[in-house]
């Protein structure tokens, strides 16, 4: 059977993000989801609005060391997660030191067993005090955003040296929220896009410095432009000790899919413009402020950009969320990402299966793809699949199953599923064995 090697110091591991498991939140999400707007919507499609709560989502926030037991035993050495600005910050300017702790305690229970944490700081929802003053739009956004991550790096820094900024903020977010009407706030404009857009990149970029200011580095990232810097990592970072002052390496995190198809020489071209446009205008907008770039990629598009037209079905599909799989992408949009002489980790590749017919096939296939991308001379680092528990699936409620570890809403009792141990085999030997 062929055998396909990672390189050594590999990480393996899963990703999860605070609203989606810990449950109990305040935030402007738990605000919208019961909202009169909410409910009609959903009542207007025949669903339960009940299904789409996120209530108590996984109680991770009670049950995170049963939670990192199962990583642990999953072989993963490398797992991340969020934290959550409305616990930390609940009202305007007030830190509530509790939560904090909550998360240092976090971070040791990762590190007692073993396996490196990387933070998010923002993963799509804002405290209701934020909100209320407009989100990202407001022109200050980036001022309250810095002044919350530097109360958490600051007494996060001994421990953690992967931070992510910003999850999916502009390939996700600012269009589901400002211009499609999905997420909340629910706008449709242009303008308002276009502004958030503008103030997550100023904040990304102003975060990054006061994070490298907090750890003693120079705020830009000039080293790296010259292709070295980040070869540090997974090397020095694994003692945790010696000097900190470098050990310190921030990403952000965004979705990038694949358009294919095109029946004529008009839509080809569309669909060219679209994977240029819609994969890299943000990175390079961010440039050069990244240590690496946090790859989420799970399915391509085949509607062709422009004509509006979707092409027929293929092969694979992911019911649940109605994507189409297309495992070689994932190779398509990291030979994309070369460009930009940076590390890269795969932060979220998965699949809703809930009887988990397909997900061992799922993790293999574009694990293969990311081993050739990694011999085709692009710097992979890493990957996370997604997602390590069943979650709350944001507009889609509790139904999508994404986990390798399947929860029970009720009880939350935790089933670990048969393509977990797949993945967990894979994970300690640091090769896929597969025939594909
Ligand atoms: C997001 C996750 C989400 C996953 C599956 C990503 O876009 O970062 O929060 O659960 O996709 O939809």
């Amino acid at each position: 059977m062929p055998i396909y090697k990672f390189p050594d110091n590999f990480k393996w591991g899963s990703a999860t993000s605070a609203h989606q498991i810990e449950g109990d939140s305040h935030n402007d999400w738990t605000e919208w989801e019961k909202s009169d707007k909410r409910m009609a919507e959903l009542k207007a499609k025949k669903l339960n609005p009940g299904d789409f709560i996120s209530g108590k989502a996984c109680d991770s926030y009670n049950r995170y060391e049963e939670d990192f037991d199962i990583a642990k035993k999953l072989n993963h050495n490398i797992h991340r997660f969020s934290i959550e600005w409305s616990r930390i910050e609940p009202e305007e300017g007030r830190f509530d030191s509790d939560a904090m702790q909550h998360y240092i305690n976090v971070v040791k229970a990762l590190r007692g067993r073993g396996i490196e944490p990387m933070i998010t700081l923002w993963h799509f929802t804002n405290p209701v005090w934020f909100a209320k003053k407009g989100g990202f739009i407001n022109i200050d956004s980036p001022k309250y955003f810095t002044r919350y991550v530097k109360y958490v790096v600051e007494h996060l820094k001994s421990d953690v040296h992967l931070w992510i900024t910003f999850n999916e903020a502009m390939t996700v977010y600012s269009g589901f929220s400002f211009l499609n009407s999905i997420w909340p706030p629910q706008y449709k404009s242009i303008l308002k896009w276009r502004r958030v857009n503008k103030n997550i990149i100023r904040s990304h970029i102003e975060v990054y410095k006061e994070i490298r200011r907090i750890y003693g580095s120079s705020e830009s990232p000039t080293d790296l432009d010259r292709g070295k810097g980040h070869s540090t990592i997974g090397s020095s970072f694994e003692g945790g000790a010696g000097d900190m002052s470098h050990n310190v390496s921030i990403g952000l995190t965004e979705s990038m899919t694949w358009s294919i198809g095109g029946n004529n020489f008009y839509e080809k071209i569309i669909g060219k413009v679209y994977n240029y446009y819609r994969n890299l205008h943000f990175w390079y907008k961010a440039f050069p402020y990244y240590d690496f770039l946090g790859l989420n990629y799970y399915h391509i598009d085949r509607r062709v950009p422009g004509s509006y037209k979707v092409l027929p079905r293929q092969d694979w599909w992911m019911e649940d969320m109605g994507w189409e799989i297309y495992p070689k992408g994932i190779y398509n949009v990291l030979k994309q990402l070369k460009r930009f002489n940076r590390p890269v980790y795969i932060t979220e590749n998965g699949i809703a299966d809930s009887k988990d017919l397909t997900r061992e096939r799922y993790i293999k296939e574009h694990l293969r793809w990311v081993w050739q991308a990694i011999q085709d001379g692009v710097d992979v680092q890493g990957y996370f699949y997604w997602s390590l528990l069943d979650n709350f699936e944001w507009q889609h409620g509790h139904t999508p199953r994404f986990g390798l570890v399947e929860v029970d809403y009720k009880t939350f009792e935790r089933r670990i599923r048969p393509s977990a141990l797949e993945y967990a085999k894979i994970c300690i030997t640091n090769q896929l064995e597969a025939d594909l």
